[in-house]
């Protein structure tokens, strides 16, 4: 497995480019299993986690060409296959997206159940309640869903109350009742901006979708979607974790192609923590980080509140923060698996269940580490930017599913990064960045 070499105390200083959101390209592609015709999107990530959704729809019988890298045009007019089998879901959670779908088109859906991950036990009950209430028959089979439209025809629009917010539930069934006979109100729905990156989507292809981005969703079914072209939104994850990057090296960074707005509470606490984050023009912010930091406490919560996504990165920020830090995780049941990391690199934090107190300032030191998730993975690659000596971070594959070539990105800002291969087959082929030259 391919792992990162880091030696800390360098100051980033320079430009970066972010990529476009994993977390509303995966919808976004799923959605084009809704339509026979041609739906073309701009600006995905180059990202592990958008090959394996490639590759699923192309297993289920869709076609992907790719004019250039970050563009995908995804024919869905000859679906064969109506199942999402264990071998990808369970690389890949998100997999769950094509449910919606595949039983809104062709009343039938197969998709194996992802259990747990590091983070969580991650249930998709609520996704399975929702489409029952569409009119949907579920059965849960040799770890499998099975889901079948009444009559094998169309499912039928209803109200639907979600007990708790969740992303992907709200994201299947929003783009399940697009086809659905009638009207569907989604209450207490999730409002993250790829919620809306993806309603946006859908009525270009056609659909009727209200209110997306707000608690109350509301769609009106159409017999068919057409075809369209979009644009996937900045990754707002990837733009928190970069101030972060500037932040706790000190930094200067301009960061470009993001989108500040859809990341509000995190720029706010940053600036409470006491970095300078200034808006240059609408998507390009001018990241600048005095002496010192203050530690200040942090819950995280659905959109528009600050996300789970950054509170790991969170976490190595308040190591070099002065005073104590208390980070409350409400969404996740199990993530600070970063905290016992930070904790080999000298960080002091103390867990209790879902509050974690960090105390700083504290020198880190280099040390041999693990990934465990996506952003947990985020978390090591910060703090080994500011420790003393190096750091190697095993297990870098998670960091490849969320983040376009970040080691690439801050080299090129002043980092003294590397990524040491396992073998040439196992990681993602090399490709230049925007606005980089090719590495030879
Ligand atoms: C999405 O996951 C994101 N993934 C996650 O990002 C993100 O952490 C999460 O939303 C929260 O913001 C994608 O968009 C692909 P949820 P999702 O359903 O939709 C519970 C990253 O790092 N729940 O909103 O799976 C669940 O267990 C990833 O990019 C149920 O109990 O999250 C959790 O505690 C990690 N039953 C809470 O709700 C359900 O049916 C929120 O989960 C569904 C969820």
């Amino acid at each position: 497995m391919d792992k990162f070499r880091i030696t800390g105390g360098r100051a980033l200083s320079g430009r970066v480019s972010i990529s476009g959101a994993k977390n509303s390209a995966l919808p976004c592609m799923a959605a084009a299993l809704l339509s026979a015709e041609t739906v073309t999107l701009h600006n995905l990530p180059y990202v592990r986690d958008i090959i394996t959704q490639r590759r699923l729809l192309e297993d289920l019988g869709a076609t992907v060409l790719t004019p250039e890298l970050r563009t995908h045009k995804i024919s869905a007019s000859h679906i064969e296959l109506f199942e999402a089998p264990y071998e990808l879901v369970r690389t890949m959670r998100a997999s769950v997206l094509v449910l919606g779908p595949l039983l809104s088109r062709f009343g039938k859906a197969k998709v194996s159940l992802p259990g747990g991950c590091a983070i969580g036990t991650r249930p998709i009950d609520l996704h399975l309640v929702a489409f029952e209430k569409l009119g949907a028959e579920v059965k849960l089979e040799g770890g499998n869903v099975i889901a079948r439209a009444p009559n094998g025809g169309r499912l039928v629009g209803g109200e639907i109350q979600f007990d708790k917010v969740t992303v992907t539930g709200t994201e299947n069934v929003m783009m399940a009742a697009t086809l659905a006979r009638g009207v569907t109100v989604l209450q207490n729905a999730a409002c993250e901006p790829e919620i809306t990156d993806l309603a946006e989507l859908l009525n270009k292809m056609g659909a009727r979708v209200r209110g997306a981005g707000t608690s109350r969703i509301e769609i009106e079914g159409v017999e068919e979607l057409g075809s369209a072209q979009h644009t996937i939104i900045p990754d707002r994850i990837e733009t928190g974790t970069f101030i972060a990057a500037a932040a706790i090296t000190q930094g200067d960074l301009e960061i470009k192609d993001c989108q500040p707005l859809h990341l509000a509470a995190v720029i706010d606490k940053f600036r409470q923590v006491g970095v300078s984050i200034e808006e240059i023009n609408p998507s390009t912010l001018r990241v600048s980080c005095p002496k010192k930091l203050t530690a200040k406490d942090v819950t995280t919560q659905p959109h528009p509140q600050f996300p789970t996504d950054m509170q790991a990165q969170y976490m190595a920020l308040m190591t070099q923060a002065e005073g104590k830090a208390v980070i409350e995780e409400t969404v996740f049941e199990n993530r600070f698996m970063h905290a016992s990391e930070l904790q080999r690199m000298g960080a002091r934090i103390s867990i209790d269940g879902r509050h974690a107190s960090v105390t700083g300032p504290t020198p880190l030191t280099g040390a041999p580490l693990i990934a465990s998730d996506l952003r947990a993975s985020a978390s090591l690659v910060l703090a080994g930017l500011v420790a003393k000596g190096e750091t190697i971070i095993d297990r870098v594959y998670h960091i490849d599913r969320g983040y376009e070539k970040i080691e690439a990105k801050l080299r090129n800002v002043g980092a003294d990064i590397e990524r040491i291969r396992e073998s040439v087959t196992a990681s993602l082929p090399h490709v230049p960045q925007p606005g980089m030259a090719a590495e030879v």
